[in-house]
């Protein structure tokens, strides 16, 4: 493996995190180049899970080095909490971890205001994590952030930061919202900065050495390709560009380093807050939730749940450049008597097979389905492709042939072991 990126092949928490810790073995640095604390990335390591929303989940093995690239909005506090829970299981980054200069800071204030807009939308809200990311890009675009580098001259971003809260608590109040005490959260943002100091650097600069000395670099892509703030369901989207030129953008790496593109799907769909999904069904929901699956990595919020969707992981596969898709929670419909897969919308009468880009549109499009035979039979204790019941794999294998891609992993459960290699 050399440079790779891997990205979310539907709306988010496809099991990203989990293939990203398998893949680390055969990486030297991983890189996180969009989104921010609002992604959760599950990776269970023996008998310790680890949800990861800011460090790249390649932090959970020893040798390899971390990189929070500029794309990516961070939340100082949340960072520091994070560093300090993993040193708690005995995990320390510092030396490992880096932290681009150019990359935005998400500040209470971001997420007070996220709040409020989502509070003001009522029943048109988006359904956001709460962490303050669209406001956060907002600044940032409308250059008005504050980046990782101004916490290295201490005084200066204290000025700033006083005068963004002042601003900020204005907007607030303009929204019907509470502001926020000047000091108290001055101090915080403060202390949490201090903190992070010897983690900032330039990570464009550190990471072109790397790819010079041939280190094999892993992009973690966080979301998922229909949450692009570009090609997803607009307006129920993130406010990152999640597909694979993102991690281009957001890293500094060129297009033309990039020698794989991975996109990880679940043998199902998932979706957490609002906006339309083709093929949800409830039957599907049901099962999973039963099993005590599929509630959210970061919210807790129990995931809408429906079928594989070709058409949106087909178009993933077309936006992206996926050459190899990881198919996950396959065990996740190991009861089933019969399976059904999403193959085309009907759209006022009319047979489409991609997502229309007007929302309402897309909305109206109802789910044609093919059904195949389930196999009825545990997976999670089989460790080879071979072993697979035959009908699991003639799953697995029609869902890379009709998004066009080519099958290069089956995960089986959210352990390391639990992922089968084709
Ligand atoms: P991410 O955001 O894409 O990293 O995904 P999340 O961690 O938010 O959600 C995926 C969930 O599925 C987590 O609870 C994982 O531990 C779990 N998981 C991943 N792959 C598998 C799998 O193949 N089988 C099972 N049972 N769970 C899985
Ligand atoms: P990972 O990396 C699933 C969703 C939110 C909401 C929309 C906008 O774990 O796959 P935001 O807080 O980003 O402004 O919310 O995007 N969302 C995710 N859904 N997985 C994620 O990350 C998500 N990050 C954001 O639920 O619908
Ligand atoms: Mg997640």
């Amino acid at each position: 493996m050399s440079n790779t990126i891997l990205v979310g092949a539907q709306w988010g928490d496809e099991g990203k995190g989990k293939i990203i810790d398998f893949l680390t073995q055969q990486a030297d640095i991983v890189v996180r180049a969009q989104g921010g604390a609002n992604a959760g990335h599950t990776v269970i390591v023996g008998t310790t899970q680890y949800i990861l929303h800011l460090i790249p989940s390649g932090i959970l093995r020893k040798r390899t080095t971390c990189v929070i690239g500029n794309g990516v909005v961070i939340d100082p506090i949340g960072l520091v909490e994070e560093i300090d829970g993993l040193k708690k299981s005995g995990i320390d980054p510092a030396g490992r971890l880096h932290v681009s200069d150019a990359a935005h800071m998400v500040f209470p204030y971001h997420k007070a205001i996220d709040a409020a807009r989502e509070a003001l939308k009522g029943k048109d809200r988006i359904g956001t994590t709460m962490r303050g990311i669209g406001p956060a890009y907002g600044d940032k675009v409308d250059r008005v952030g504050l980046r990782m580098g101004s916490i290295l001259n201490v005084k200066r971003f204290a000025e700033q930061l006083q005068q963004a809260i002042k601003n900020n608590n204005a907007l607030l109040k303009s929204l019907g919202a509470t502001p926020l005490p000047v000091k108290r959260t001055m101090e915080s943002v403060l202390k949490a900065a201090r903190r992070l100091k010897p983690y900032v650097t330039n990570t464009v600069q550190l990471l072109h050495e790397a790819s010079s000395k041939k280190k094999r670099i892993l992009f973690e892509g966080a979301q998922g390709t229909f949450l692009d703030i570009d090609h997803g369901t607009y307006p129920y989207v993130t406010s990152s560009n999640t597909t694979a030129g993102g991690m281009c953008t957001g890293s500094g790496i060129a297009p033309n380093r990039i020698d794989r593109v991975i996109g990880v799907a679940k043998a199902y769909t998932t979706r957490v807050g609002e906006g339309p999904m083709p093929s949800e069904d409830r039957i599907v929901g049901d099962l999973l939730h039963g099993m005590g699956r599929e509630y959210g990595a970061t919210t807790g919020r129990e995931r809408r749940c429906g079928w594989f969707d070709v058409v949106t992981v087909r178009q993933a596969a077309m936006l992206n450049g996926i050459t190899d898709l990881a198919v996950t929670n396959l065990d996740g419909l190991d009861t089933l008597e019969s399976v059904k897969v999403c193959v085309g919308y009907l759209l006022n009468g009319k047979r489409v097979d991609h997502q229309p880009s007007d929302l309402r549109q897309l909305a109206k499009c109802r789910a044609v389905y093919e059904t195949f035979p389930g196999w009825q039979s545990p997976t999670d204790k089989i460790r080879t492709w071979k072993a697979l019941p035959l009908n699991a794999r003639r799953y697995a294998k029609a869902l890379a042939r009709l998004t066009g891609t080519k099958l290069s992993h089956a995960s089986v459960g959210p352990a390391r072991s639990q992922t089968i290699t084709l």
